[in-house]
Parts: C-alpha cells; sequence; structure tokens
C-alpha cells in the first residue's frame, strides 16, 4: 500500500528517520508530508509508533477535475461502499488550495454529498455525520486542479495520545514537543530538563523515547478499528509486542519544573496513564532555583511567549533565562522555542543553532546555546559584557 504521514513544518526529517525504523519503503519527503509504501502491519505500527506524525492517510483515489461540477462526478464515481457501512458515522477534512473556489471547506461539502448521494441511491439511507468522533474519516488534498481522496487511518490526529488529563494555559503539541526533542539530536543517554515544563508535555516525551515505548500507548482508538478488513489479531500483536514497563537502567535524569504549582499537579496526573514509574521527577520551581543533575546533558524548554506578560516582564524572564543558563547549566546545550524574536535578544547568548518550527499557527524558532564549561564560558559571555560596558574616553 502507498501511505502518507502527514506532518508539521520542519518535522518532515525527523519524521523519515522514524519511517526507516519501523521498516517502510520506498519513502519520499514532501511538503509537511512524507510518502512511504508498507503493508497493513506498518499501517497500524506508524499509527501507534510514529511521535511526529500527524496522521497516516491510504490515499483511495486521485484524479484531475475542471471545476465544481467536474468534481462532484469524480467523487460520485467512487465506491464508498467499500470503505465504510451505511450505519457507520463518517466526516470529512482535508487541505484545500486551488483558486477554483472562494471557499477552502467547499470541497468537503461536496465530498460529504457525493457520499450521502451514494449510500441513499445504493440503501435508500444515507450514513450520519459526526464532526467530533466521526468512525470513519476522510481526508482531501486539492492541489490547483488535482484531488486526492484517502481514509484517514488515524481518526483524532496522533498529537492525542491519550494521556493528557489536565494541561496548563499553553500546552505544547505532542508532535511539536517529541519533534523538538528529535531535532536537539538529544542522545537518550544523557540528563533532559525542561525549567517551565507546564503540564509536563516535553520531559514526558523525552521519558517515552527513552525508555523505548510507544507515543500511543495510552491511546483508546483510531479510526482503522472500524475499517471493513480491520485485523484485530495483527492490532493486538503489534499492541502486546511495544515495551509497555520503563527501562531499570536509565542513569540519567528526566526532570520537569515550573513555577506554578497547579500545573505541576497536572503533569503528575498525566504521566498516571502511561507505564513510565518514576523517570520523571516534576518539581514546583522556579527556574533560577533548579539545579542541573551532575554530568552531561540538555535542556529544552517552552517559556511564555508573551500573549499575556508586559514586553518588560517577558524581557526580564528570558534575561534571567539567559543568567540561568550561564550560570546553572555548564556542560549542557539549552534549546529555547519561542515566537517573541524581541524576547530571544534579551537571552544575551549567541544562539549556535536556529530552526524554524510551528508551534500551533505560531511560526516559532527553536534556538541551541551551548554552556561551555569553565573558561570558556568566561571567555564567551565576558566578550559579550565587555561589548555592553560604556564606552570609555581614550585619553583617560
Ligand atoms: C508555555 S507554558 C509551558 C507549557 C508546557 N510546555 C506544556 O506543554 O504544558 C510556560 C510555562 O512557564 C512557566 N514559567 C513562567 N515563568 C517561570 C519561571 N520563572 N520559572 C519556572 N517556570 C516559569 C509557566 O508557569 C508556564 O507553565
Amino acid at each position: 500500500m502507498k501511505l502518507v504521514a502527514k506532518t508539521l513544518y520542519g518535522m518532515e526529517d525527523v519524521l523519515i528517520k522514524e519511517l526507516t525504523e519501523l521498516g517502510a519503503k520506498n519513502i519520499e519527503k514532501g511538503n509537511r508530508v512524507v510518502t512511504y509504501v508498507g503493508d497493513k502491519r506498518l499501517l497500524y505500527a506508524s499509527n501507534l509508533w510514529l511521535r511526529t506524525a500527524i496522521s497516516v492517510l491510504l490515499p483511495i483515489q486521485n484524479f484531475r477535475f475542471r471545476d465544481e461540477k467536474d468534481l462532484y462526478a469524480q467523487f460520485a464515481k467512487i465506491n464508498f461502499s467499500e470503505y465504510m457501512k451505511v450505519n457507520q458515522t463518517f466526516a470529512v477534512k482535508g487541505a484545500v488550495n486551488s483558486k477554483l473556489f472562494n471557499h477552502t471547506g467547499y470541497p468537503r461539502l461536496v465530498l460529504k454529498d457525493a457520499i450521502a448521494d451514494h449510500f441513499r441511491d445504493k440503501f435508500d439511507k444515507r450514513p450520519s455525520v459526526d464532526l467530533e468522533k466521526p468512525q470513519i474519516l476522510f481526508d482531501i488534498h486539492i492541489e490547483e486542479n488535482q484531488c486526492t481522496v484517502s481514509l484517514n487511518s488515524s481518526g483524532a490526529p496522533l498529537f492525542q495520545r491519550g494521556y493528557r488529563q489536565g494541561t496548563g494555559e499553553a500546552p505544547i503539541n505532542e508532535v511539536v514537543a517529541a519533534g523538538l526533542i528529535y531535532l536537539s539530536g538529544w542522545d537518550q543517554k544523557s540528563n533532559f530538563i525542561d525549567v517551565t515544563c507546564g503540564s509536563g508535555t516535553i520531559p514526558i516525551e523525552a521519558a517515552l523515547m527513552a525508555n523505548g515505548i510507544p507515543p500511543n500507548i495510552a491511546r483508546k482508538s483510531y479510526s482503522f478499528q472500524y475499517w471493513y478488513d480491520y485485523d484485530q489479531q495483527l492490532w493486538e500483536d503489534i499492541y502486546s509486542k511495544a515495551p509497555n514497563v520503563p527501562k531499570r537502567d536509565l542513569d540519567f535524569k528526566i526532570i520537569g519544573s515550573d513555577t506554578d504549582g497547579d500545573v505541576i499537579l497536572k503533569a503528575r496526573e498525566n504521566i498516571k496513564a502511561l507505564p513510565l514509574g518514576k523517570t520523571i521527577s516534576f518539581e514546583v520551581k522556579e527556574f533560577n532555583d533548579q539545579v542541573c543533575p551532575e554530568g552531561k546533558g540538555i535542556l529544552i524548554c517552552n517559556p511564555p511567549y508573551g500573549e499575556r506578560l508586559q514586553d518588560e516582564a517577558l524581557f526580564d524572564l528570558y534575561r534571567d533565562l539567559g543568567n540561568f543558563f550561564k550560570r546553572k547549566m555548564k556542560g549542557y546545550d539549552c534549546w529555547v522555542i519561542s515566537s517573541n524574536f524581541d524576547a530571544f535578544k534579551n537571552i544575551e547568548l549567541k544562539p549556535a543553532k536556529k530552526i524554524q518550527v510551528y508551534n500551533g499557527s505560531l511560526s516559532c524558532d527553536f534556538r541551541k546555546y551551548e554552556i561551555f564549561e569553565g573558561s570558556l564560558v568566561e571567555h564567551k559571555y565576558g566578550e559579550q559584557n565587555q561589548r555592553r560596558e560604556p564606552k570609555r574616553n581614550k585619553r583617560s
């Protein structure tokens, strides 16, 4: 089968790596998608195992069309009763990028009508639409006058992992969190720390990775389980072979801390649904008071971007973060994701790397600050501090 894994901007390469490890063949990179070839086992495994995919699609029809009328005519050629039963609920989602339509939602309505008409003509009855929790989810992708209709095997997006019980005000998407960890190059053998962890998404995704536990171990359902050809035995085989206990020999620390005690309670609730044991330690702590565990490691944090804080308070927070890196994170690589480019400047460290990513609709930078041990630190930041000293009169 030709399969399509959808992802987020900038995550295609890490998704390719994940797919290669899963055994996918003929992998090709697209724009926020990766296509590959695999069998039913790989389709099910993709849903359970891919940390950076949003959904996994099975294309069923691809065609060119002239106009709206022709689009309906092409949809009407699809034998929808091959893919769903009349008593199942369905929905249509997808992306439209075409000058042929004033409203991008219109083609979805055309497909919905074509499906309803198909069943009405055949069985004198039409299936119900359920936009919240459809059993069968169709996906359309239209690029000018080229259309692909697919079955979405995942149903609800794969970032709905099933472990999240509660969140703070601006939780990061689980797929973004996992993607950032991969992009950071964390070796999964050294300390991992998030000092603004909120409800714990980033450390939780890190702990799942380090323990080799699939990201969707706690998820209860997928759309492919409603398909005609669903092979329950195969799914149970894949699921039962997935590790579901923490490794005993993790000899490094994974720490999440946040100044807000309520979100730390939520983080602790969130790990209850996961077989992570005591892998993560969640602490109520102002980041300035955090002490980095000895040895090497990495810090990834997602501080506030400034929707609620006034500029000055936000700039102070980023300045404090930079000072905290310099004072307390020696030997660590510190990564920060933020959409606030002015706030970034207040970290007052030169980023060793900048990667553009999206957190929801926000274009963000994911920046790396290498904090060297000992004299290198003084040397590097000493230089910066000198630059900021007031200019002296040459003659004095
Ligand atoms: C954007 S949220 C992080 C969301 C988190 N990644 C999640 O998935 O839930 C930013 C967090 O920074 C925390 N924070 C703000 N100032 C802090 C400080 N000085 N020390 C520690 N945490 C702080 C807030 O309490 C908030 O939970």
